[in-house]
């Protein structure tokens, strides 16, 4: 139930992925035979249905190693390419530190970068962002779906915002796509980081939608593969696999979205009815249909991950390879660190059923109840004194 921090591959699209291994091993930038042609065609293929996910044409999605390379690319590309037009870039304190810490790299380089808060439930008002903007601000960028409490941001509506003040608008939509729609060709949205691993396909493999005509400064340079922006010989079977994986989620995704969103429904309320002191960390109205993430008060979040050996979760993102500390995504939302670290996130998937649900809410019950129980001590105070000691 770790599914924010991958998802296990769909054996539909492994499938999809074994002959370009070995049949179709061909490069994709091999133009002179049919080795390449068969290779080339699946790209293409591949590409529009990534595309799909986010309403895009075919021709404006650059293949990457994933959401972080994207967001690097998208952030550091933007800053490079526009440098004489300002130097602020505004962002969200509740990013993922694949935003944050590119975000740092431009902070070193001299840029400023406005990180705005968020309210309570964890979503960013609008008028923040607007009060934000200046004339030097050329990027903005706030995530579609939050990857630790889910909660959903109208991404539409703040690239309207950013779009009227002058600058570009980039959503790291890692754990939104598949799940929610999302629509470039609707909203001004100029840049969008997708990774496959989320969403049932292979890791190693993501995708930026760069809107067409602009500028952007590549972070990788070689051969001019992907129209210059990211050179390299194209991972040929993790595209196929991410094509495939953007298919099947997207055919499927209202029923999909209804049946994760019940039995999330179900872990909450099993939760939430079972034990006191049961705080859901963000909204419940924006929210992806998969994720939970909720406190237990009275207990210490350590003990609560370590007696969970049966069941896979997380207590903040594992995307994070350094875990020391409280989850700064739940510190933004105003929790102490006692309530943020005691926290369990949920991420369900497609192939968790209601009866797993209903056995984790029974382990969780029983361990919060064990770990709250006072430790039972020798009570001095019933002891007689020992002679010649009075009270
Ligand atoms: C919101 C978000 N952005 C970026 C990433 C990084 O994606 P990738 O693993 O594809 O680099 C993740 C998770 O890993 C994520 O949840």
């Amino acid at each position: 139930m770790d599914g924010h921090a991958t998802t296990r591959v769909d054996p539909r699209v492994i499938e999809a992925m074994v002959p370009f291994f070995d049949e179709h091993f061909g490069n994709a930038s091999s133009r002179h035979h049919r080795f390449g042609w068969t290779a080339r065609d699946a790209v293409a293929a591949a590409r529009a249905d990534v595309a799909a996910l986010v309403g895009s044409s075919a021709r404006e999605l650059v293949f990457t190693s994933g959401a972080t390379e994207s967001n690097n690319l998208a952030i550091k590309g933007v800053a490079d390419a526009e440098r004489s037009a300002g130097n602020h870039v505004v962002t969200v304190e509740t990013e993922h530190r694949a935003v944050l810490d590119p975000c740092a790299a431009l902070e070193r380089q001299g840029l400023r970068v406005t990180y705005l808060p968020v309210r309570d439930d964890g979503l960013l008002e609008t008028d923040t962002l607007v009060s934000a903007l200046t004339p030097e601000t050329i990027l903005v960028s706030v995530m579609a779906a939050n990857n630790e409490i889910g909660v959903l941001h109208p991404v539409g509506e703040l690239a309207r915002v950013a779009r009227a003040g002058g600058a570009r608008f980039h959503t790291d939509a890692a754990q939104a796509v598949g799940r929610i729609h999302l629509d470039v060709s609707a909203d001004p949205i100029d840049l969008v980081s997708l990774t496959a691993h989320k969403l049932h396909g292979p890791k190693g493999i993501g995708a930026l939608f760069v809107r067409d005509g602009l500028e952007l400064t590549p972070l990788v340079e070689g051969g001019g593969h992907e129209t210059g922006l990211r050179s390299g010989t194209l991972n040929v079977p993790a595209i196929v696999g991410f094509g495939k994986a953007a298919r099947i989620g997207l055919d499927g995704m209202a029923e999909e979205s209804a049946r994760l969103a019940a039995l999330r429904d179900r872990l909450a309320d099993g939760l939430r009815g079972a034990l006191d002191g049961v705080h859901v960390n963000g909204s419940m109205e924006a929210r992806l249909p998969h994720n939970l993430n909720v406190s237990f008060e009275g207990v210490s979040g350590e003990q609560l991950l370590t007696g969970l050996t049966d069941v896979a979760v997380s207590s903040g993102a594992a995307c994070t390879t350094t875990s020391a500390g409280s989850s700064h995504v739940l510190q933004a939302l105003g929790l102490s660190s006692t309530l943020s670290k005691a926290s369990l996130r949920f991420g369900l998937g497609r192939f968790n059923t209601a009866d797993e649900v209903d056995r984790v809410v029974e382990l969780v019950r029983t361990l919060v109840i064990r770990l709250r129980a006072p430790i039972e001590v020798f009570d001095l105070a019933d002891e007689p004194l020992p002679p010649g000691w009075s009270d």
